[in-house]
C-alpha cells in the first residue's frame, strides 16, 4: 500500500513523526512479534517498575501501519500497570489511532503479539530473579 491518503491524520503524524523509537538497555521485558501474513517484524523494549510500565521503545521492520502502531502502542502503555497491559487488545490501538484502512487493520497483530512475548519475557525474567524461598 503505497498511497498514504488512505490513513488518516494520526496514522499520517505517527508515521511521520514516531515516537519512542529504539532500543532500551534497561528494558526488563522484551518482545518480537512477526506477522505472518507479510513477514513485517516489531520488536518492543518494556522497562517494568513496581508493575508500572516506566519506558517504551519499538524498532519496526513494517509498513506505514505498523511503524504507527508501534508508536502509538509506545505513547498508550507508559504507565499502565502489567494487568492492564495484558487486557491490551490490537483494536484498542486501532482505536487510539482512530482506525486503519480496512486491508492494513491485520498490521495492528504485531502491537498486541509484541505485547504477548514482552510479557512472557518479564514473567520468566522476574520469577527468575525472584526463586521460590524454602
Ligand atoms: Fe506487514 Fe503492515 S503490511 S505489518
Amino acid at each position: 500500500m503505497r498511497d498514504l491518503s488512505a490513513y488518516n491524520d494520526t496514522v499520517l503524524d505517527h508515521y511521520n513523526h514516531p515516537r519512542n523509537v529504539g532500543t532500551l538497555p534497561t528494558a526488563n521485558a522484551v518482545g518480537q512479534a512477526q506477522n505472518s501474513a507479510c513477514g513485517d517484524v516489531l520488536h518492543l523494549y518494556l522497562q517494568i517498575d513496581d508493575d508500572h510500565v516506566s519506558q517504551a521503545r519499538f524498532k519496526t521492520f513494517g509498513c506505514a501501519a505498523a511503524i504507527a502502531a508501534g508508536s502509538c502502542l509506545t505513547e498508550m502503555i507508559q504507565g499502565m500497570s502489567v494487568s492492564e497491559l495484558a487486557n491490551l487488545r490490537r483494536q484498542d490501538v486501532v482505536d487510539a489511532l482512530g482506525g486503519l484502512p480496512p486491508m492494513k487493520t491485520h498490521c495492528s497483530v504485531l502491537a498486541e503479539d509484541a505485547i504477548r512475548a514482552a510479557l512472557d519475557d518479564y514473567n520468566t525474567t522476574s520469577q527468575s530473579h525472584h526463586p521460590t524461598r524454602c
